[in-house]
């Protein structure tokens, strides 16, 4: 009885349409008929059909209002394992699919926070990890200083150069960093120009060149077209070319650093080539990521962050190119991309 009374309340979404219809029909019986009662009861006939016929039109969307509300919920209690376990039943297969990639996006969607949230972590330790290891040197030296090494003149010096220089890898940490966070608001704005690749390359080589000598490595940069002219974010290419420079140097402890510029149809290659350490093939795909170095020791040791290339490959992202890498252990890496002519 109350599920009647219920669904009758649900059925009044029609009722005006029906008490219009009823009207009309009764109009039609006075016109057609002599006798008033009979058509008077066919009337009545015809008007409970209707009502009871509205009625079980009002449960049956009742019935799948419920089962869609309860889809909904069980999306909201996380109950759900998979998709397939929503199921709206034939009439609503479409709002049933359509409900099925929701609850997929929204799957997804969470899933990627997750791992965001899982990255942000990681990034913090190791950042917190990266300060604690020139700030632990530094504090350790200036220990031994304060602790009488300062009147030494065999150690003096020499402690005081080493703390220095882990206050240059401080240093580049917080600029790497910047960059980084930069990037990742989408703050680091590109503005794309021709620029001449003879006049951009020549005075980059010329600041790495006491640092190769020091080495006692010969720093080459070949012959280019005096009018060749690249198209790109000048500022943030010498990003690029400093970082490939760097490490050439600084991974290489015998021989050369060549650099080259090749063209290739309507693109330009810039080319870092070195007789260096190499890189193991399964670290060329991994040198790319944020702190990821083949030798800790050694990247610390010569002031890396571990940053440069993972900063490298966001702004060669940003120019619609990347990263070519070609190594061979013991004999020398090659890095090199193509920028439109
Ligand atoms: N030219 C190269 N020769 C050998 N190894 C290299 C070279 N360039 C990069 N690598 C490796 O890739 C790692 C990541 O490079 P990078 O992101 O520039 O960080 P880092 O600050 O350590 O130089 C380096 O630590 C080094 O192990
Ligand atoms: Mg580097």
């Amino acid at each position: 009885m109350s599920r009647l009374k219920e669904n009758f309340f649900y059925s009044r979404v029609f009722l005006s349409e029906f008490i219009i219809l009823g009207l009309i029909l009764f109009l039609f019986a006075i016109l057609l008929s002599d006798s008033l009662l009979e058509n008077l009861l066919l009337l009545s006939l015809i008007i409970i059909g209707l009502i009871y016929f509205v009625d079980s039109v009002g449960a049956k969307r009742k019935e799948q209002i419920r089962i869609i509300q309860k889809a909904f919920d069980d999306i909201k209690n996380n109950v759900l394992a998979s998709p397939d376990e929503i199921s709206l039943g034939k009439q609503l297969f479409e709002l049933e699919a359509d409900i099925k990639s929701m609850f997929l996006k929204t799957q997804t969607d969470i899933a990627n926070l997750k791992k965001l949230e899982q990255v942000r972590t990681e990034f913090l330790g190791n950042v917190s990890h990266e300060l604690r290891t020139p700030i632990f040197a530094i504090q350790g030296f200036l220990e031994t200083l304060l602790g009488g090494a300062v009147d030494d003149p065999k150690v003096n010096r020499n402690f005081v150069a080493k703390a220095y220089s882990h206050t240059n890898n401080l240093n580049n940490l917080l600029h790497d960093l910047i960059d980084i966070s930069m990037i990742e608001s989408g703050q680091m704005r590109m503005s794309f120009r021709y620029f001449n690749v003879q006049e951009f390359l020549i005075p980059i080589v010329n600041d790495f060149k006491p640092a190769a000598a020091e080495k006692n490595i010969e720093l080459i940069l070949y012959n280019i077209k005096s009018k060749l002219e690249l198209f790109g974010d000048k500022t943030r290419i010498k990003q690029v070319v400093t970082n490939l420079i760097s490490n050439a140097i600084k991974y290489t402890e015998r021989g050369k650093v060549e650099i080259l510029v090749l063209e290739e149809g309507k693109f330009g290659r810039i080319l870092v080539r070195d007789t260096g350490l190499g890189i193991a093939d399964k670290d060329i795909s991994r040198i790319f990521e944020r702190f990821y170095r083949v030798d800790k020791d050694r990247s610390r040791a010569v002031g890396g962050t571990g940053l440069g290339l993972a900063i490298v490959k966001h702004i060669l992202e940003a120019h619609n190119t990347k990263m070519e890498v070609k190594s061979e252990p013991g004999k020398g890496s090659e890095f090199s991309f193509l920028l439109k002519k």
